[in-house]
């Protein structure tokens, strides 16, 4: 919760705290559900990527939705680990969603310190979004392995950590299948030593 779309697929903030509630009140009536399960706060004081600042109101306005029984876990997206520490001084945090992938590295510290307190780190777009990792070192990876790239990118995050939880999109059956393989692929520890200098 945090944005709304425009009529041209878009995304706006809607991330006053009247917004959150509605948008939690919209979603249930549109899933015809009497709660959902867990619900992340995506902050939106900068729509491209974590930014410093109080999220205190927002996360005071999704605390009001848990007590109304409409939430039953609060997760955090697009954040900083300042602003996980803060929100968890308020309530438990059940989940944080970040961009992470092999590629892009800047939440190192934090999926260790949410590890460390058995919290879910989901790492959004674990294959790279609108443009799918490549590399070199992941080509020959993944050519050695007999997988392919992408799974080889998403062994990576599932060997990164015990705590990391993937969801990669995709519209293809054919993708989906192999996705779910790559839990399968094994990385040695030199392998993982080659694929961590791609960051
Ligand atoms: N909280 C946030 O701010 C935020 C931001 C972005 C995304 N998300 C969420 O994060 C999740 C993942 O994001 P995402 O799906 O955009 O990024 P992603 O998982 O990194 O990449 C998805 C792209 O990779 C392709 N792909 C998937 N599996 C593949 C495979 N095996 N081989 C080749 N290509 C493959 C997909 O195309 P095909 O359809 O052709 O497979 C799609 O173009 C989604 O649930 C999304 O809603 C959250």
């Amino acid at each position: 919760m945090g944005a709304r779309r425009d009529n041209k697929g878009g995304w706006l903030p809607a991330f006053s705290p009247d917004e959150l509630t509605q948008a939690v009140e919209d979603n249930l009536r549109n899933l015809g559900l009497e709660t959902m399960e867990v619900v992340n706060l995506r902050s939106m004081l900068d729509v491209h990527g974590p930014a410093e600042g109080s999220l205190e109101p927002q996360v005071e306005a999704m605390i009001k939705l848990k007590e109304r029984g409409l939430v039953k876990h609060i997760g955090l997206s697009n954040v900083t680990p300042q602003q996980v520490a803060d929100a968890q001084k308020m309530t438990p945090i059940a989940c944080v969603q970040n961009l992470y992938n092999l590629a892009n590295r800047q939440d190192e510290a934090l999926v260790d310190k949410l590890a460390e307190q058995g919290i879910p780190y989901v790492p959004f777009f674990p294959l790279g979004g609108f443009s799918p990792l490549q590399s070199e070192q992941l080509t020959a990876v993944a050519q050695a392995l007999n997988a392919t790239t992408l799974q080889v990118a998403l062994a990576w995050l599932l060997q990164r950590s015990p705590n990391i939880l993937l969801i990669p999109g995709t519209s293809s059956p054919e993708h989906l299948k192999q996705n779910l393989a790559s839990g399968e692929v094994v990385l040695s520890a030199e392998i993982v030593q080659c694929l961590n200098s791609i960051a």
